[in-house]
């Protein structure tokens, strides 16, 4: 039996930033951010709604809906590069919270592809019967280290959690294949500065990202033995329009196979691929033994892709 997700639930701060309203705090234009990025709003977290306690909401409801005991949990991986602080990690954060007390804690800093490596790295622990059951979060609340002082970057990000529960799942189904990679050389083009503020050369990273979103989901497709055409769902990480059209293209799927929240809640980095699948899975967009390629990018570089029976 494969590892496969058992359980899904997701997290996004009520108050909404539109395009408009950013208008008003600096030159920018709700035509640019949606032609250039497809973003038209965006939640930001209340000062009072840090990450773990986005992270925690999330977990609740991915074990909720897994229907597990979650002392049965065996290890916690949150995904997040905007933490509470340092240490304590989130995952030792939540898992009092959440009730998983036999549960191993421990965070991911792989940026907007933390969920993929956290993904793949409960997969390891599943496989091996290690632990019955892994939780995943992919959280992230990047409005407190934006510099809404600078256009380039304020406009794009988003805060959020989604959450996944891996555990057994039947036989064809679950995770066919995966890549993971990182590339050190490119952390000069997507980091945290010293006053803490989130600094991009989007080109830069604009250019990596069609790259290596296409290749790691074709990677990923010829690993399980699979065509293009027997692709019918595809998750891209959200971060642009622009470069998740790239990946669709590159498959060669129609646009209604294609995962997109972008709209709505802008780049909320290692939590974009969780949330939208748990709306993609809600809304019958993901159905029963559909073949779904995850693939995200982000600071690090990193990278990471997954072709999964649902
Ligand atoms: N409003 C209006 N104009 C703007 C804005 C804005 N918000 N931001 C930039 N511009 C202007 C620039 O100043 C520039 O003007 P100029 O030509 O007069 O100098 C012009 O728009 C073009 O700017 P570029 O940065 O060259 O535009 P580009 O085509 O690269 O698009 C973008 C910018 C949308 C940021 C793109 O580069 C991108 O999406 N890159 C990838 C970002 C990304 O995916 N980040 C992921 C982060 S993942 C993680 O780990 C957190």
């Amino acid at each position: 039996m494969n590892a496969g997700i058992i359980g899904l639930g997701r997290c996004l701060p009520e108050d909404i930033l539109t395009n408009f309203q950013l208008e008003q705090r600096m030159d920018t234009s709700d035509e640019w951010i949606r032609t250039m990025t497809g973003i038209e709003e965006r939640r930001i977290a209340k000062d009072d709604q840090d990450t773990s306690d986005m992270s925690r909401e999330a977990a609740k409801k991915a074990i909720e809906d897994a229907g597990i005991d979650p002392a049965e949990i065996g290890l916690i991986l949150v995904a997040t590069v905007t933490p509470d602080q340092p240490f304590p990690s989130m995952s030792c954060v939540i898992q009092q919270e959440i009730g998983a007390v036999n549960a191993a804690a421990m965070d991911i800093s792989a940026a907007c592809a933390g969920f993929m490596y956290g993904v793949i790295t409960a997969k390891q622990f599943i496989d091996s019967d290690v632990y019955k059951y892994v939780l995943v979060v992919g959280v992230e609340k990047l409005s407190k280290i934006t510099n809404w002082e600078d256009r380039n970057t304020a406009v794009l990000f988003g805060d959020g959690a989604g959450a996944a529960v891996i555990g057994k799942v039947s036989e064809g189904r679950g995770i066919l294949s995966f890549e993971l990679g990182a590339d050190g050389s490119g952390g000069k083009h997507l980091y945290q500065d010293e006053e803490d503020h989130l600094q991009m050369n989007g080109r830069e990273v604009f250019k990596f990202a069609v790259r290596q979103m296409g290749e790691s989901a074709i990677n990923v497709i010829k690993k399980a033995g699979l065509q293009k055409e027997d692709v019918d769902f595809l998750i891209p990480h959200q971060a642009n329009i622009r470069i998740m059209e790239a990946s669709r293209e590159r498959l060669g799927l129609p646009v209604e196979k294609m995962s997109k929240t972008i709209h709505k809640y802008g780049n909320t980095s290692a939590a974009s691929i969780p949330v939208s699948l748990v709306e993609d899975v809600e809304e019958g967009r993901v159905k029963d033994d559909d073949v779904i390629v995850m693939v995200g990018f982000g600071g690090g570089l990193t990278w990471g892709a997954i072709a999964m029976k649902w």
